[in-house]
């Protein structure tokens, strides 16, 4: 293709760059993994004062003959906002002074570390698993055929929870990756919204994986009986205490009963046709609005378009893409949720309240 009329080679070389950008665009997620697996965040956290790279490169197990290829892959990963270059003054054996660059971690690294109680390390290892990014390969193939319910089906043949049910490493990283988001949701919840706890005497999280939101609820107000309810292979074994149990089933069959259901990350993995089987299992679990009745769901609300380069709004759509590339669910704008809640499960009213981030936490009365 010649250059079109009017066409400069500084908007030709533009395109090109901002393609090459999107091709290697993967090349950030695979960095950032590799510096997980070498625990380079914990190296540097556990050293206490900026790192020297010749510090870092002696504390990495590397074979040391690549030692010098590690400065290539930190200064991607300053670039990326994820660690900090510092450049300080160091006496020389000789007395004489010199520049040197040390490592710092940046904000983002401190939630990668393998010791910190909300740490995403499990979520970031999940999802760039092989076994998760394989579907990606698959999605035009998927949109051709009529067969598979997602991409991961045409990749692996089945459907991402019956992979996890027969497979118990799949089903173990994915539980530790849930559990993981889940002590952070948990902890901002039960810091800004106590309140939606009140005046329920129980609660069932649906979906609720290894139960960390039900544990830590369940801590939190004692007298609150809670329930977290998964398929079976993931709540078998599970032990409760006083005000918590474990229940295993099928939330598409039944739901055990309670005043308040939870589903957290649980609708965004599904279509609307499954999320109203769902809701409808949820309406059958509560008593009436007037009685204390509600669901509380925590998902994205898909926000308002404010332009090219809004990250907030492409980490939405990436997350969207990923229900389309391993479920069949969606993320949901405001006007999608209304449909779904109200006019087609036949809730009566819902109140969003934007307190998670990209997430909001969405009361549902019946
Ligand atoms: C995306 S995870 C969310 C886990 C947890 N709620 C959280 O956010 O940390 C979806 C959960 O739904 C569970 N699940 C899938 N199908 C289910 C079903 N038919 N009945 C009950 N739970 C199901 C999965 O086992 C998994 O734990």
């Amino acid at each position: 293709m010649a250059l079109q009329n009017g066409e400069s080679s500084s908007d030709l070389l533009h395109s090109q760059a901002h393609i090459w950008n999107h091709i290697f665009s993967f090349i950030n997620s695979m960095s950032l993994k590799c510096a997980i697996q070498l625990q380079i965040p914990d190296i540097i956290h556990r050293h206490g004062v900026p790192m020297l790279l010749s510090e870092l490169v002696e504390a990495l197990s590397i074979n040391k003959e690549r030692s010098h290829f590690v400065y290539r892959l930190m200064r991607i990963l300053v670039h990326s906002g994820f660690f900090l270059k510092q450049t300080v003054s160091m006496t020389k054996g000789d007395g004489e002074g010199e520049e040197k660059e040390v490592y710092l971690l940046a904000p983002a690294s401190r939630l990668l570390l393998k010791e910190e109680t909300l740490s995403m390390r499990p979520f970031l290892l999940a999802m760039l698993d092989p076994i998760l990014v394989d579907p990606w390969q698959h999605m035009s193939k998927w949109l051709q055929n009529d067969e598979d319910s997602c991409p991961f089906h045409t990749a692996h043949g089945r459907t991402f929870w019956d992979f996890a049910g027969q497979d118990p490493k799949l089903n173990r990283f994915f539980n530790e990756a849930m559990a993981s988001d889940a002590r952070l949701v948990t902890n901002v919840i039960l810091k800004h919204s106590r309140g939606a706890f009140e005046g329920i005497n129980s609660i069932v999280d649906v979906g609720g994986g290894t139960g960390i939101v039900a544990k830590s609820i369940a801590k939190v107000f004692p007298k609150l009986n809670c329930i977290s309810f998964d398929l079976p292979h993931v709540v078998n074994g599970m032990e409760g205490s006083e005000n918590l149990s474990y229940v295993g089933g099928d939330m598409f069959e039944a739901i055990p009963k309670a005043d308040a259901v939870l589903v957290k990350w649980i609708l965004h993995d599904w279509n609307d046709e499954e999320c109203i089987k769902i809701l409808k299992r949820c309406k059958e679990a509560i008593p009436s609005k007037k009685n204390g009745g509600k669901v509380m769901i925590i998902d994205m609300v898909v926000m308002k378009d404010r332009g090219e380069g809004d990250k907030s709004l492409e980490t939405q759509f990436f997350f969207d893409m990923l229900m389309m590339a391993l479920a069949t669910g969606k993320e949901r704008t405001e006007k999608e949720w209304k449909k779904l809640l109200v006019d087609d499960a036949g809730f009566s009213d819902y109140k969003i309240t934007p307190i998670l981030g990209l997430r909001s936490l969405i009361e549902v009365y019946p």
